[in-house]
């Protein structure tokens, strides 16, 4: 029997409500597998623990982290409380960058039994590779000077190696599945990081001369993801780009709600992160009516990555049944609770 050690960082918000039912969910399909069971670990890290102790995490925080097979969390911010920059930037970001987690998956597909706002949405299946470790997000910058004369600068890192790598790993994708490569560019507007951002695009599809591709700029993208989504396999994109489309393409799946993703160490070398989409949506938390969907298919990822494929599968099916059967949340036109859909999918197990 493998016993995986998950360390489970609820977070913030909806955090605490989604990652309990999903761990739930979790637990009864390991049973039913028989071949593995979890280990959950709790760290009580967000923006309470900010409140009480100044920092979102312990120093040691990244280090404790590393002796746990992965990380499964819910999602973080509070922002009456503790300003997105700090509460993001000294949890979520930083476990993204200490960890080496710089790649970012995240599907987007149209499931059984549910509706998309889209009038035509035909059977779309994406998969958005978002480069996860420097881009756009950075700490290069600074603001000087005060009122009128005030600056702020952001730098954008765009490095050889961040770039090959989440570009590589969309191709490998694309090879493993017979599919096609787009990637998200805007070099008519940005004048350095994007014209090498294409440069080293061409380069890596030269290895790959099999695979089909193509180049959209990021504004047009965003519009074909309505109009056509069906047009794309994988799709590469930086940063804050793969950000903005993935909620997007949460959208037009039916709701944020339900978007999953991943936060992967390829090397493997230290533990992956298992994340959903959506943040920790304050106008809800606390109501036990947050949709429980996208942290439960966060869950199916994190099983991919162990290699249970079968497991993962199992709970795609039973998420699609509740759905089937009319048991959805606010966010999804329905009228039924956290814990209904919860109970549904378990049901479906
Ligand atoms: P959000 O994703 O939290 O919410 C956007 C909208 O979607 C809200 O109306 C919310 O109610 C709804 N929504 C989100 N998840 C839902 C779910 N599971 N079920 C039903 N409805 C859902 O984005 P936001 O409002 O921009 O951000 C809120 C906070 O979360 C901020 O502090 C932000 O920085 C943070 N955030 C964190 C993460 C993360 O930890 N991964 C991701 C995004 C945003
Ligand atoms: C996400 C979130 C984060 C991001 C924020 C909260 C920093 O929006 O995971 O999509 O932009 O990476
Ligand atoms: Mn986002």
């Amino acid at each position: 029997m493998n016993t995986y050690k998950i360390a489970v960082i609820e977070g913030d918000g909806i955090g605490k409500e989604v990652v309990p039912a999903a761990i739930e969910v979790l637990d009864t399909v390991a049973k039913l597998d028989g071949s593995f069971q979890f280990e959950w670990t709790y760290f009580p890290w967000g923006c309470d623990y900010y409140l009480e102790h100044g920092e979102m995490m312990p120093e040691d925080g990244i280090e404790t982290l590393k002796q746990y097979d992965q990380i499964f969390l819910g999602a973080v911010g509070m922002p009456n409380i503790v300003p997105d920059h700090i509460s993001l930037w000294g949890l979520l970001i930083k476990i993204r960058r200490g960890l080496k987690q710089s790649i970012n998956v995240r599907p987007a597909k149209l499931l059984a039994g549910l509706e998309s706002p889209l009038k035509n949405p035909q059977n779309f299946d994406i998969t958005v590779v978002r480069e996860n470790s420097e881009g756009e997000y950075s700490d290069s910058g600074g603001r000087i000077h005060n009122g009128a004369d005030e600056i702020a600068i952001q730098n954008a890192i765009f490095t050889r190696k961040g770039t090959e790598r989440a570009m590589r790993y969309a191709f490998e994708l694309a090879k493993n599945s017979n599919k096609h490569v787009t990637s998200a560019t805007k070099s008519n507007g940005l004048t350095y990081s994007m014209p090498f951002w294409d440069e080293v695009f061409e380069e890596v599809k030269k290895d790959y001369p099999d695979i089909d591709t193509a180049v959209n700029h990021i504004d047009a993208l965003a519009a074909f993801f309505v109009m056509k989504p069906q047009a794309f396999d994988i799709i590469v994109a930086s940063n804050l780009f793969g950000d903005i489309l993935t909620d997007l393409g949460g959208a037009i799946m039916g709701s944020i709600g339900i978007a999953p993703a991943a936060n992967l160490n390829i090397e493997r070398e230290y533990p992956s992160m298992f994340e959903p989409v959506h943040g920790s949506a304050p106008d809800i938390a606390g109501l036990g009516i947050a949709n429980p969907i996208g942290q439960i298919w966060t869950g199916k990822m994190m099983l991919d990555f162990l290699g249970h494929h079968e497991a993962g599968a199992r709970i795609l099916n039973a998420i699609e049944k509740t759905l089937a059967s009319g048991i959805k949340t606010g966010d999804l036109g329905g009228t039924a609770t956290l814990a209904e859909v919860k109970n549904s999918i378990i049901g479906n197990l």
